[in-house]
């Protein structure tokens, strides 16, 4: 650990001079100089991240992409990338006050175009998860989409949002703005889809994504965010022993390509249940478990409990090292929770750590898959005139 901590002190003035760039208050006249500089100082001591703004500097498919840095007073900050609005690292301090980069991420907008990408930190859409066959039906009508994994849609398919440059607005040191626009018939969608995303840093540590669509024709939509954490800080192994909680008493069992059965089963019982604190590995090994092997691990939706149209406690993990909890609130059904069954070993994050397997999980919020086409699931159908909008809300703190 105390080699972690090290080597981010080293680069910690490269991070400060980063910083400062992308400081906005900054921008303003020097009758507000005091008060920026003190906000830079706190913001960058947190910040300690070998982020380099120009590796994320490119033109692609017309547009700019940039680096977009978020901070706070309170020793946190947030590095995002309007590619694939996606975000690069989230530092927060742990038990002992260490700045911790709790994001896994690559140092350069090239590596996220790569093969080595697995939708690290990315806004998903239009469909977040899985599409049975690629296909669905609305109003009596066939669509096909991509299929990009197995027999199935991914992700919103060959080139969905993650590979999207959004539109990005900044207006101050805690707000970004993300906006894109997608065609009517993207990658086999119906209508045309105004999607924005507002990524806002709260003064209590909590990272709250505010998404909002509308279209001009009846779609399906399914946004969420494919962030990795590892709560004892990039690099810092398995995610194993990590302690989950998931309020959740139901999820929603797969096939052996990862789509639903369409059935809600209980969690009690089976090694599904996180309604207590309890580590990911522990039963991880489980003989004989059907879904367990289905999903390689945990790579399931589960049903939230209390969800409703406001924002409702979801989850709460805590990293077994570092002593963080990210507490996890949203206005979705259900979640994704996946454990990194695919990470490779092959790439390299921005650390150096490579992408070891299970060094990373997802706590993905949405509606569940293959919505579409499951009847018994909530509906991801929006209409023109009718806006789609969901919250999640990720909050980081400390426990000694
Ligand atoms: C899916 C996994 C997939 C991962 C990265 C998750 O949302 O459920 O099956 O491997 O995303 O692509």
């Amino acid at each position: 650990m105390s080699k972690k901590f090290n080597y981010h002190g080293l680069i910690a003035m490269a991070a400060i001079s980063l910083f400062a760039c992308n400081n906005t208050s900054q921008q303003t006249d020097s009758s507000d100089a005091a008060a920026a500089s003190q906000t830079t100082a706190d913001a960058a001591t947190a910040c300690v991240s070998a982020l380099e703004k120009k590796s994320f500097e490119e033109t692609i498919d017309g547009k700019t992409t940039g680096l977009y840095v978020l901070k706070n007073n309170n020793g946190a900050c947030v590095a995002i990338t309007n590619y694939g609005g996606r975000i690069v690292s989230i530092v927060v301090p742990d038990k002992n006050n260490n700045p911790t980069d709790v994001a896994v991420g690559f140092k350069t907008v090239k590596e996220y175009q790569g093969p080595g990408d697995a939708y690290f930190g990315a806004l998903i859409g239009r469909v977040g998860n899985r599409i049975a066959k690629g296909k669905f039906t609305l109003d009596g009508k066939e669509y096909t989409l991509a299929t990009n994994n197995g027999p199935n849609s991914l992700h919103g398919g060959n080139k969905g949002f993650s590979a999207a440059v959004w539109d990005a607005t900044q207006p101050n040191d805690t707000t970004l703005s993300l906006s894109y626009v997608s065609k009517d018939g993207e990658e086999g969608y119906p209508g045309t889809l105004t999607a924005n995303v507002t990524y806002t840093l709260g003064a209590d540590n909590s990272i709250r994504i505010d998404y909002k669509a509308t279209t001009d024709k009846k779609t399906v939509v399914n946004l969420t965010n494919h962030t990795y954490f590892n709560l004892n800080g990039e690099g810092s192994g398995t995610i194993l022993n990590h302690l989950v909680q998931i309020n959740a008493d139901k999820y929603t069992p797969v096939d052996a390509t990862l789509i639903p059965t369409g059935k809600l089963e209980p969690v009690a019982g089976t090694p599904f249940d996180f309604t207590k604190p309890t580590a990911i590995g522990s039963r991880i090994d489980t003989v004989n478990n059907i879904q367990l092997k289905n999903g390689g691990g945990y790579d399931h939706n589960f049903a939230l409990a209390n969800a409703g149209p406001a924002l409702h406690d979801a989850a709460e993990v805590t990293g077994d090292q570092s002593g963080i909890v990210m507490n996890v609130l949203t206005t979705e059904p259900g979640l994704q929770f996946y454990i990194g069954n695919f990470m490779s070993g092959k790439n390299s994050f921005k650390s150096g750590a490579k992408d070891d397997y299970r060094t990373a999980f997802c706590i993905e919020t949405q509606h569940f898959p293959d919505a579409p086409n499951q009847k018994n699931f909530p509906s991801i159908v929006i209409e023109p005139g009718k806006e789609y909008t969901s919250t999640t809300v990720y909050k980081f703190g400390v426990k000694k």
